[in-house]
């Protein structure tokens, strides 16, 4: 099935869940750095979802009910412009390439928009995602309303076009979960390249750099996220980004990075010791961390609740904590009162997809929901240890964090960044081959 075809069958699916009314999409704007500089263009996901169109100025306007229509809005073709800021598909090829019913130049958007939201029931629309979308739309109706004595009705429902939208995107298709394995397999082989590159002495930065090149030289986009290259103490800071320290013999490194592929995340830690050999504290805790996360995957099942996983690494970690004596009492006490939180203060896992957390609601009818086949998310248990005088100072100063992406099957989950080596003897192994 050609993408294109893959992208209409998306539509389709959004038309039937509409059942009557007008749904308008917008790409994402470009964004200004300084000057004429421009940030690296990202479409808005759920617009490419649903289009695999790549250019901004764009708008998608779906029209659900008897003869239900697909129509897009983009630049037209412009010579000049194409000289500077390279090609444009203009509307023309953009409807054969694409298979939508219509196309128009995207500056005929606020007429045309006018006209086919008359006697339209209902309006679909990303409500709030952008301040200068909500004015415009807001508007037009009221360009619709001010026909009444025509005859001509305005939608009166408006709805959250991104409800539906993002249940669709909540269960991947197997097209979808093959660009997740690409993009998880090129972020693997970053993982081990870091873990050879590795050395006292060495900058976070210079690490940051073997991952980036590696997702480049493989195809991927862009990192996904920005990624943490952390450190010793650095690995505490949860959302650590300056990369900018030397790595020290004795240290662990907590690398959280991973990179995207056509529109999908890959979202991976991996912590390791920066001398290649874990001191017998860090791997005490690396072994709770590993243990937690074992725990939560194997929770990871078709019919298991969300928050089954993390409630499965919590209660290994808790265990853990006591039996290090970061926390007194039971694991039960330890739960009941979250004296945990002090050393591990995330949840276990976030939906994944076309963003790094990916749309979705975690709770259905007030229950955590059931966990499904072609759902993806990440397992990422942690514990980070500041110095405290009440903490054995072989803990100080370590940050853990253990973080694949799984994908749920017919009988439990698939491991999408599984080779991204993880055990300590895997790791230290890799890094004793490399350490010359
Ligand atoms: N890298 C972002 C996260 O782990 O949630
Ligand atoms: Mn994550
Ligand atoms: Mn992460």
């Amino acid at each position: 099935m050609s993408d294109a075809t893959v992208h209409k069958q998306r539509r389709n699916r959004l038309l039937q869940k509409m059942q009557r009314g007008i749904a308008v999409i917008p790409a994402a704007p470009e964004a200004v750095r300084n000057g004429d500089t421009h940030y690296p263009y990202r479409y808005d996901s759920h617009f490419y979802y649903l289009t695999g169109f790549d250019e901004p100025d764009a708008v998608l306007v779906l029209i659900a009910g008897d003869e239900p229509q697909s129509i897009l809005f983009c630049r037209e073709k412009n010579m000049e412009r194409e000289i500077w800021d390279g090609y444009r598909h203009g509307p023309d090829a953009a409807k054969e390439i694409f298979c939508f019913n219509t196309a128009f130049p995207i500056a005929q958007l606020d007429d045309k928009l006018a006209e086919l939201m008359c006697n339209q029931p209902a309006l679909f629309y990303p409500l709030g995602a952008h301040a200068l979308w909500d004015g415009r739309i807001i508007e037009l109706r009221a360009r619709v309303q001010a026909q009444a004595r025509s005859g001509v009705t305005a939608p009166d429902e408006m709805h959250d076009v991104r409800v539906l939208l993002n249940e669709m995107r909540l269960l991947k298709d197997d097209v979808e979960l093959a660009t997740m394995h690409r993009a998880a397999a090129i972020s693997a082989a970053a993982h081990v390249r870091a873990m050879r590159a590795v050395r006292p002495g060495r900058m976070e930065y210079e690490i940051e750099a073997e991952l980036l090149h590696e997702f480049r030289r493989n195809g991927a986009q862009a990192p996904a996220y920005t990624p943490i290259v952390a450190g010793g103490a650095n690995a505490c800071v949860l959302h650590y980004t300056g990369n900018n320290a030397a790595l020290k013999d004795g240290d662990l490194l907590l690398i959280d990075a991973a990179c995207e592929v056509d529109g999908y995340a890959s979202d991976i830690t991996r912590t390791f010791p920066v001398s290649g050999k874990f001191s017998a504290a860090q791997k005490d805790l690396y072994e709770m961390v590993l243990a937690a996360q074992a725990a939560a995957i194997a929770a990871a099942r078709p019919g298991a609740r969300w928050n089954e996983p993390h409630d499965a690494a919590l209660r290994v970690i808790a265990q853990g904590l006591v039996d290090f004596k970061l926390c007194s009492g039971s694991m039960d006490a330890v739960l009941e009162s979250e004296s945990y939180k002090r050393f591990y203060m995330h949840r276990t896992g976030h939906w994944l997809g076309m963003d790094v957390h990916d749309v979705g609601t975690y709770k259905q009818d007030n229950e955590w929901r059931m966990l499904q086949r072609g759902m993806a998310f990440t397992v990422e248990p942690g514990c980070y240890i500041r110095p405290a005088d009440d903490v054995p100072q072989a803990f100080w100063n370590t940050g853990i964090r253990i973080e694949d992406d799984v994908a749920i099957s017919a009988d439990g989950c698939e491991i999408l960044t599984a080779a991204a080596p993880k055990t300590v003897a895997a790791i230290e192994e890799l890094m004793a081959r490399h350490s010359s």
